[in-house]
């Protein structure tokens, strides 16, 4: 049970931080989980429990710009690092909680409060950390850093299985992403889980089996599709002009323009799935002629 004092450690979270303000958002549905971001909160919310999740944006930098995220707009207003100071603050929470998601806008392995949170509970074997990265930062050094604490699961983002579409959709190098893979799954007294991911849209679904194939041929054993959102942006303003020439048009990427495409496609990634030991997560084909069963049927 937790003590009246340790709730006072939520109460008054959007005060923290000399020039940032932070939200701290009870996740709906969910009264066991929270989210803390850089958003500018309006209003102090006081917690009833001790979260079981944490989720919290450490930095909302990127050292990418990729077409389909807002910093490829660049539309993240101020990019910073959280402060370390609220760190203080969520502290004894993070020691209590189950899980913690180091995720948000940006790129965490960048950022100094993703490494004092890593660094901090080395040796520790709770709360389990999981969180989302480019890869790009998959050194030797860092692999090593995150072995020592208690990371779960790491999503490593590419949205493509070649090198010409990993350009035009993230611009970074691909090659470094793939051998940052490599290292984090090689045998380890501390195996960490590793999913690779997949933002879909019309440039990339023709790779989506080759994604399987990629996966399989890296020692990745899962892969995980998801459609576009377009949550900060308005679609109808999304355009990011790339220097190969290739423009990306929101509106003209989505796959719901391509229903056909789109499901022949991870029919494909599902058959490729099966064959090679990879398990698929993904999204619902889209339920347009022909119709085709989530089995890939
Ligand atoms: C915003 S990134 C932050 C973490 C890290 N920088 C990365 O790329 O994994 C988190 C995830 O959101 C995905 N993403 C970015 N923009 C998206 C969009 N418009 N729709 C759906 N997913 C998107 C990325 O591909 C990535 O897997
Ligand atoms: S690496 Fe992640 S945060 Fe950075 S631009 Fe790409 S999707 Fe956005």
């Amino acid at each position: 049970m937790a003590s009246p004092a340790r709730f006072s450690h939520y109460r008054f979270l959007s005060k923290i931080g000399r020039n940032a303000l932070f939200a701290l958002k009870r996740n709906r549905g969910d009264a066991d989980s929270i989210r803390v971001t850089q958003k500018a909160a309006k209003s102090k919310q006081l917690l009833q429990v001790l979260p079981k999740v944490i989720e919290f944006e450490v930095t909302n930098r990127c050292n990418l710009k990729c077409v389909m995220c807002p910093h490829g707009m660049g539309a993240i207003e101020s990019p910073r690092d959280a402060d370390i100071s609220l760190l203080d603050v969520l502290w004894p929470g993070m020691l209590q909680a189950d899980y913690v998601h180091l995720n948000g806008v940006g790129e965490p392995m960048m950022s100094k409060p993703f490494w004092e949170v890593i660094d901090r509970l080395r040796g520790k074997k709770r709360p389990l950390i999981e969180f989302n990265t480019n890869g790009l930062l998959m050194t030797e050094e860092n692999v090593a850093r995150l072995r020592q604490a208690p990371v779960w699961f790491i999503l490593v983002s590419l949205d493509a299985a070649t090198r010409e579409t990993y350009e035009d959709i993230r611009g970074g190098d691909f090659e470094t992403v793939l051998e940052g893979i490599k290292r984090l799954v090689a045998p380890s007294k501390r195996n960490i889980s590793v999913v690779m991911t997949y933002v879909l849209m019309k440039r990339n679904i023709e790779e989506a089996a080759a994604f399987v194939d990629l996966a399989a041929r890296l020692g990745v054993k899962t892969v995980s599709y998801h459609h576009l959102t377009d949550t900060v942006i308005p679609a109808e303003s999304w355009v990011v002009q790339k220097i190969s020439g290739w423009k990306f048009v929101y509106t003209e990427q989505r796959l719901s323009n391509y229903p056909e495409l789109n499901n022949a496609n991870m029919k494909k990634a599902i058959e490729a799935g099966k064959r090679l030991g990879v398990k698929v997560v993904g999204p619902d084909l889209f339920f347009k002629t022909p119709r085709i069963d989530t089995n890939g049927n």
